[in-house]
């Protein structure tokens, strides 16, 4: 099968604390991959330039006050707006490199008290990444990084949650890197592991949906 039809490209996402590195690891990845000639794109959500954007960054600022379940929503909402051009990017056979997606949804939720189930309910349909990869730190670790900046999220307590949350969302598909690595080796790792992501999708793979 495959014959004919361009082959597809591969939804990569990078999960993990503020301040674990994904970041500059997926700029760094996603120059690498265009100097091999691999069609590919950076994606980071929240994507602060639409209008649900706009209100998510500034409920993140502390500029705007909103319902936990509502700030939930809106940074669904986020995702689904850009679903059809992330599918229609991933089919004409261009790979996304996308800095947070909906674990980020349900660990940043989760921690404040919502049940796990009801944050990944509006979630189920969009586009299931084809490799998730953790980059791992301890919160405490973290926090030692220059500290944490201003927004809402960034305190040592809150991570913790997150943390806790990341680890009870991650299943065996998970490549988990420890983010403590010198950052060339945590760059090589992922190389590697991409290369055999795109390649795994070039052969065929169909696109699914979450949850898996
Ligand atoms: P992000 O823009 O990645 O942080 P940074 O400012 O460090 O680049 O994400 C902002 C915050 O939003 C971060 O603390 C994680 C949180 N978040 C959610 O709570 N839900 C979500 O669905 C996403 C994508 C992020």
């Amino acid at each position: 099968s495959g014959h004919g039809e361009g082959s597809r490209g591969s939804l990569i996402v990078l999960e993990g604390l503020d301040r674990s590195g994904k970041t500059s690891q997926s700029s760094r990845l996603v120059s690498f991959l265009e100097g091999r000639g691999v069609p590919v794109e950076t994606w980071h959500f929240p994507d602060r330039r639409t209008s649900i954007g706009g209100m998510i960054s500034s409920y993140l600022a502390n500029n705007a006050q909103l319902d936990d379940r509502a700030i939930h929503l809106l940074f669904s909402a986020n995702r689904w707006e850009k679903r059809s051009l992330m599918e229609a990017k991933l089919k004409s056979g261009t790979s996304l490199i996308v800095d947070r997606y909906s674990y980020s949804g349900v660990a940043f939720s989760a921690a404040k008290g919502l049940a796990i189930e009801w944050c990944k309910a509006p979630e189920e349909g969009l586009i299931a990444p084809d490799m998730v990869v953790y980059l791992d730190i301890l919160p405490e670790r973290a926090a030692e990084r220059g500290g944490y900046g201003n927004e809402r999220y960034e305190q040592l307590e809150f991570q913790r949650k997150v943390s806790d949350n990341y680890h009870d969302l991650s299943d065996s598909t998970w490549k988990i890197i420890d983010a403590c690595l010198p950052e060339e080796d945590i760059q090589t790792q992922l190389r590697s592991l991409a290369l055999e992501c795109i390649t795994g999708c070039r052969s065929g793979k169909p696109l699914s949906t979450l949850w898996l």
